[in-house]
Parts: C-alpha cells; sequence; structure tokens
C-alpha cells in the first residue's frame, strides 16, 4: 500500500479496495479510545476518515493533525483547522495530548523510528491508539517492502507498552494508556 500513489479524490475507494475491513478498522481503533479526549494529535491523517469517526463518537475533541502529503493537506484543510503538512519523524506539535491517534499510517516509519515515535509520544499523551496493518498468517492488504514495514501486533504493543484490542485478518488495533 504505497503512500506515494495516493490520490485525495481516490483515496477513499482505492484503500477500501485494498483493505477489505477498512471500515471496521476505522471502528475499532475509535473504540479503543479509554476515555472521552479533549485534546487529540492525529498521526497520518490522509483524507480524514480517521477524524470523521473519532469526531462522531466524540464530538467535543479538539483535532490537530499532521500528515507529510502535501495534496491530502490540502483537500484535509477545506474540512479542519489545525493541519499540518509535517512528517511523524520532525519534532511533534507541543502537547500534551489526552489521545494520539493514528490508522494506517505508522507502518511507514521504520522499525527504529516508530520506537523512538512511541518514546516520543508518550512524554505528552495520556494515550495512544494504533490501528494498522500487521503481519498475519493470511496477508490481505498488498505490501510494497520499500515504504511498508508491517510488525506483528505483540511488536507493536511491547514497544509503546500497551496491549492489543482488536484483531482481524492483518489488522490490528493497539492501546496504551498512560495516565
Ligand atoms: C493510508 S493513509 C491513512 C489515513 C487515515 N488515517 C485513514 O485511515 O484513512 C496514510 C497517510 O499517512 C501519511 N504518511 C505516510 N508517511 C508519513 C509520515 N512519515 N509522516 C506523516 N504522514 C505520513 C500519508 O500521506 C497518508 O495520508
Amino acid at each position: 500500500m504505497s503512500q506515494f500513489h495516493w490520490n485525495p479524490e481516490t483515496y477513499l475507494d482505492l484503500i477500501r479496495a485494498e483493505v477489505p475491513r477498512f471500515d471496521e478498522l476505522q471502528r475499532a481503533a475509535v473504540d479503543a479510545v479509554p476515555f472521552a479526549p479533549d485534546r487529540v494529535l492525529e498521526l497520518g491523517m490522509g483524507t480524514g476518515e480517521t477524524t470523521r469517526v473519532l469526531l462522531e463518537a466524540y464530538p467535543d475533541a479538539w483535532v490537530i493533525g499532521l500528515d507529510s502529503s502535501p495534496e491530502m493537506v490540502f483537500r484535509l484543510r477545506r474540512e479542519y483547522d489545525g493541519v499540518m503538512l509535517a512528517r511523524m519523524e520532525d519534532p511533534l506539535p507541543d502537547g500534551p495530548w489526552d489521545l494520539v491517534i493514528s490508522v494506517l499510517s505508522i507502518h511507514h516509519l521504520t522499525d527504529q523510528v516508530k520506537q523512538l515515535l512511541f518514546r516520543r509520544v508518550r512524554e505528552q499523551a495520556r494515550a495512544l491508539v494504533i490501528g494498522d496493518v500487521v503481519q498475519a498468517e493470511q496477508q490481505v492488504t498488498p505490501i510494497d517492502p520499500d515504504v511498508d514495514f508491517v510488525d506483528t501486533p505483540e511488536e507493536l504493543a511491547e514497544w509503546c507498552d500497551g496491549e492489543v484490542t482488536w484483531r482481524a485478518d492483518d489488522l490490528a488495533v493497539v492501546r496504551a494508556t498512560y495516565a
């Protein structure tokens, strides 16, 4: 699921074809949020589908998000204030955050960078929720080994000191609660 081919206009159709349980994953990620969050940081907003589902569940949440794709950010800014063109590898916007959430984005980071990111999140956030493609016996989602670095859910949970709350096929949700 190379990030370089996403076009905001066709993204949702394509991702739903590549990730048949896409909508279930969004719901499972939001279901894993451990408390009603006020201040949320979203990493890799895409077209804002995760944001939309999160705000349906928590309409009073204030979401700041970032994405490294100028096309996605341009599109997102039609609907959301507080969207930044930035990479997850860059310094994060200043917290504290009640929740950091990221769906189908973390797997674009190498394992070392993921672990660094989780340490930085932990310093600033009360909770972290990750929904992503993971290693599984049957890999459903097409993987491009140059840009998709897929781990087991247990590895993700260990690195962020969290727990696996949901899994189906090659998708999983991991939640860590810090305070
Ligand atoms: C597959 S989309 C997921 C978007 C949304 N969360 C969803 O579930 O529909 C992944 C997004 O992460 C962004 N992305 C990839 N690598 C990134 C990075 N290193 N820093 C920030 N955003 C990144 C891509 O531009 C893309 O918009």
